[in-house]
C-alpha cells in the first residue's frame, strides 16, 4: 500500500509549487499525495491527518492534539524554517520524526526586508522625500540563513553589514564580509536598521524590550520578519511614545497595532498577512525539499534535518 503524505496549509503554497509536489510524487508509486489547504477550522484538520504516514505544513499548528489524532504519521516536515508551530516533545513521544526545510525560503524572506525597509525610509510613498539605504548601517540580529541573505543584499545597496550571533563563529561572518557584533545592546546602538532573524522559542518570546529597544540610533528602524512572539509589545509601544523618530516595519501584525498605527501611522508598517516566505520561488523551493525530505525518510532512513529528539 502506497503511503500518504498529506499537505496541510491555511495559507497554502502557490499553485507553481503545488504542481511541483505532485511532479515529485508521481515519479514514486509508493507515495501518494493529499491537500488540505486554506482550512478554517481544527477539526478539518484532524480528521485529515487521522491515516496520513506523512505531513508537510507551513506555519500551521502541529499540536499534540493534532500528532495524536495520527495514528500512522511518522514524519512532519515543516516546509520552511521556523519549527514553534510543531509540538516536538509530543512528536518524540510519539515517535515521530520532525523536520524543516532550512534555507529554502530565506531569499524571499530578506528581499521582503529590504521592501520594508525602503517603505519606510520612502514614508511609504505619500510623495515627501525620503532617504537612501546606501551608507547606512545593518545589524543583523542572528546569523542563519535569513540573516546571510540580508547580508548579501545589504552590501548591494552599498550598506555597512553588522551582525550579532551568539551560536555562530565570528569568522563565517567575516568570510562574508560582515562585521561580528558581541552584544545585542551595542547592535542596537550602532546600526540605522535592525532585522530580526531570532528563532520563536523560551529563550527568544519578550526578549526585544523596551530596555534593548531604547539603546537604537536616533532615527533607526527594526524590521520583524522573524516571529511575533519575540517581541516585548508594551516595550514596543513604549518605544513609540518615548522615541519620536523610532520606526518599525513587520512582517508579523502585532495586538497592538492599531494603537500603534493610530498614533505613529507613517512611522510603522506591517503586511496584511504574513509574507515573508510567500513568493513562487519559496513555495517552490520549500515545498519541493519537504516533499523528497518524506520520500528519502521513508526509503533511505535519511533524518538530515530532524529537528526533535529521538524517543
Ligand atoms: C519560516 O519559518 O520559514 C517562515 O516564518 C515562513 O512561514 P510560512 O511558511 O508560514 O509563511
Amino acid at each position: 500500500m502506497s503511503k500518504v503524505i498529506l499537505v496541510a496549509t491555511e495559507k497554502p503554497f502557490a499553485k507553481a509549487a503545488v504542481d511541483r509536489m505532485k511532479e515529485v510524487v508521481a515519479k514514486n508509486p509508493d507515495f501518494e499525495l493529499k491537500l488540505l489547504e486554506n482550512y478554517t477550522d481544527k477539526q478539518e484538520f484532524l480528521d485529515a491527518v487521522k491515516d496520513v504516514d506523512g505531513l508537510i505544513i507551513r506555519s500551521d499548528k502541529a499540536t499534540r492534539e493534532v500528532l495524536e489524532a495520527a495514528d500512522n504519521l511518522k514524519v512532519v516536515v515543516r516546509g520552511g524554517a521556523g519549527y514553534d508551530n510543531i509540538d516536538c516533545e509530543a512528536a518524540t513521544e510519539k515517535g515521530i520524526c520532525v523536520m524543516n526545510t532550512p534555507g529554502q525560503n530565506s531569499n524571499a524572506v530578506s528581499e521582503l526586508v529590504f521592501g520594508m525597509m525602503l517603505n519606510l525610509v520612502r514614508h511609504q510613498y505619500v510623495g515627501k522625500p525620503g532617504t537612501e539605504l546606501r551608507g547606512k548601517s545593518i545589524g543583523i540580529h542572528a546569523y542563519g540563513n535569513a540573516g546571510k541573505c540580508v547580508a548579501r543584499l545589504g552590501k548591494g545597496f552599498g550598506m555597512d553589514v553588522y551582525a550579532h550571533d551568539p551560536y555562530v563563529d565570528r569568522s563565517i561572518m567575516e568570510n562574508d564580509g560582515v562585521k561580528p557584533v558581541d552584544s545585542r545592546e551595542e547592535l542596537y546602538a550602532i546600526c540605522d536598521f535592525i532585522s530580526l532573524h531570532i528563532p520563536g522559542n523560551d529563550e527568544t518570546v519578550n526578549s526585544i524590550n523596551f530596555e534593548l529597544l531604547s539603546k537604537m540610533k536616533e532615527g533607526a528602524a527594526l524590521i520583524n520578519t522573524a516571529r511575533k512572539e519575540v517581541i516585548d509589545e508594551e516595550g514596543l509601544k513604549k518605544m513609540f511614545s518615548e522615541r519620536p523618530d523610532f520606526c518599525y516595519g513587520s512582517d508579523l501584525t502585532p495586538d497592538c497595532k492599531d494603537e500603534i498605527c493610530t498614533t505613529c501611522g507613517d512611522r510603522s508598517f506591517f503586511t496584511a498577512k504574513k509574507m515573508g516566505a510567500q513568493t513562487a520561488e519559496a513555495n517552490i523551493n520549500a515545498g519541493v525539499a519537504a516533499v523528497t525530505q518524506i520520500i528519502n525518510f521513508f526509503e533511505k532512513g535519511d533524518e538530515t534535518f530532524r529537528v526533535n529528539k529521538k524517543a
